[in-house]
């Protein structure tokens, strides 16, 4: 893949233009001259109606963003993806996500192999094995039927599955709970098996690699608290471990049994894999037949994605929204809002799926993205995404957001049917996810602020600035397979960011280096004798005052 300069192309200075026009006028304005934009300025994908009418943009715009995605290659950029080119050059690998959802009649050959028929191979096992689980065919080693299932895991292992677990619960089989255990913070392990009944709980050792420090410390710590609590009888393992991963070697030496392994492929990323087997718990939580309805969710996204015309494309209304803060409004972070206790995990997951993908500061040349800063924040690429599920972040940091200094886009997501219909309850929330989008559009002038009494004093205190973005978008009703659209629309949005920078959205060496010296510093901690001196002044003095506290 090549990575064109855009910011040389007369798209981007279209957009430059365009950015000028657009930064001198409000919300309030673009409303009252086109009071039509609240109905025109939407775009459905599947079941998400989504409303980008509260941007900082007029038709005007849109057609040049996608005159933007046009120059960027999107089109032919997708096609490589979904056809399994190997797009991740610096680890040549296909990234073939989208694969994992491809209904069962479906063909893709990749480098020789019909990776659909894999898919439902691993599919079919996986719902074999939850079926056993779910109807207490499968027990623990004494003959108890599983009612805990602890996945042990890190990153696109465990937020994935932790999220999808949470936003699925009214989807779940009561009789089973899910805990996570992701951290090498010992407190995490500890405080997961505390309590545990170990005859009834069975272990998902999940990493791609099987070669994660933190997930193999804590399914070692796991295990040796499983053989202590059946008096050292290591037989009782194969019951109570099974593993999710691409390296069956590194299975088969850890003492899982690979008969009870559920495997992947390279071309499957960490942070876009919880539709493989790496939500085998979300999959005994609510059965095969409600992931398969998330796998629809997601394959409907995709191909929502990769059929729409830009200007009605959903993922890519969206990304292109996301490039026009970040590169010519200069924003760094984005929230994503949703209004669902369900989806309180969801931020969470996103981070990683963003971040570590777009946090990249070359292009796919090898070239420094920063090139481009000459034109101001042209050269800047991932977002900060963050956020919490409304009301609750309203009493936090919506104070920000509604006067502080700077502008944050934000993504309001809300259901019309509550899982739960308690009183007025939903209603009541949802009139705050409405009242919450058109407050940050619209704000109030200190002339309709002072018109309600306000001491003069006051006013500049009450004014609420207004001219805020948001999307919002609105479903029916969160279900497995809204679920399933929901993840695809931001991995989609993610891969759309990537190809408009021109960078790798799919490899994450970033993270190597912190690893690689925490292995080095590691002795150094725990050695009885005084180690070497041998990093910077300020390791050395903080390494040497934890090994006093630690009496060493
Ligand atoms: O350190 C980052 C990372 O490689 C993520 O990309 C990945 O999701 C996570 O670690 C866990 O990796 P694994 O599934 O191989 O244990």
């Amino acid at each position: 893949m090549t990575s064109p300069d855009l910011t040389a192309t007369a798209a981007w200075r279209a957009l430059e233009a365009e950015h000028a026009e657009l930064a001198a006028t409000t919300l309030r304005d673009l409303f009252s001259a086109d009071p039509g934009r609240g109905e025109r300025l939407t775009a459905d994908g599947v079941e998400l109606h989504l409303d980008y009418s509260k941007n900082l943009v007029t038709d005007a715009t849109i057609t040049k963003l996608v005159d933007l995605a046009v120059a960027a290659g999107l089109e032919s950029k997708i096609a490589a993806m979904f056809a399994g080119e190997h797009i991740n050059i610096t680890e040549d690998r296909a990234v073939l996500h989208t694969a994992l959802r491809l209904p069962r009649d479906a063909t893709l050959v990749v480098d020789g192999q019909d990776v659909v028929a894999d898919v439902h191979a691993v599919l079919d096992s996986m719902s074999a094995f939850a079926e056993k689980v779910r109807s207490g065919e499968w027990t623990g080693h004494s003959g108890k039927r599983i009612t805990t299932v602890v996945n042990i895991g890190i990153g696109g292992s465990d937020l994935g599955p932790v999220m999808a677990y949470e936003a699925l619960r009214d989807y779940a089989d009561r009789g089973i709970e899910c805990r996570f255990v992701s951290n090498i913070d010992p407190t995490d392990v500890y405080e997961t098996c505390r309590g545990l009944d170990y005859e009834s709980t069975l272990f998902i050792v999940a990493s791609k690699t099987f070669g994660t420090q933190e997930t193999l410390t804590n399914a070692r710590t796991a295990r040796d608290w499983l053989v202590e609590a059946y008096d050292g009888d290591e037989t009782a393992v194969v019951k109570h471990f099974v593993a999710v991963s691409t390296n069956a070697e590194r299975v088969a030496d850890f003492g899982i049994d690979t008969a009870n392994m559920f495997g992947f492929w390279d071309w499957v990323g960490g942070r876009y894999s919880f539709d493989s087997a790496v939500g085998l718990s979300i999959m005994l939580s609510v059965g095969p037949d409600g992931f398969r309805q998330m796998l629809d969710g997601f394959h409907a996204m995709d191909e929502h994605f990769r059929t729409t015309p830009f200007e009605k494309n959903v993922p890519v209304l969206m990304a292109l929204l996301n490039v026009w803060y970040n590169n010519f409004f200069g924003t760094g972070s984005h929230a994503v809002l949703p209004y669902s206790q369900y989806l309180h995990r969801f931020a969470a997951y996103l981070q990683q799926l963003t971040m570590e993908s777009n946090g990249k500061s070359v292009r796919i040349d090898g070239t420094p993205v920063s090139e481009r800063a000459a034109g101001g924040f042209a050269g800047q690429t991932g977002e900060i995404f963050w956020g919490e599920p409304g009301t609750n972040g309203q009493h936090a940091f919506y104070q920000l957001l509604h006067q502080g200094t700077k502008m944050t886009p934000a993504d309001f997501i809300g259901f019309a049917v509550p899982n739960h219909d308690l009183g007025e309850m939903h209603d009541l929330l949802m009139s705050n996810f409405f009242a919450q989008t058109a407050a940050l559009a619209f704000g109030k002038t200190a002339d309709e602020v002072a018109a309600d009494g306000t001491p003069a004093a006051v006013v500049p205190h009450r004014v609420m600035p207004g001219n805020r973005p948001t999307n919002t978008i609105l479903a029916e009703k969160l279900t497995p397979s809204v679920l399933g659209q929901l993840v695809a629309l931001y991995e989609h949005i993610t891969f759309t960011q990537s190809v408009v920078w021109g960078i790798n959205a799919f490899d994450q060496w970033g993270v190597e280096l912190g690893k690689v010296m925490a292995n080095q510093l590691a002795p150094k901690l725990s050695s009885t004798e005084k180690p070497a001196d041998d990093s910077d002044a300020s390791t050395n003095a903080l390494v040497a005052r934890y090994r006093e506290l630690r009496g060493r």
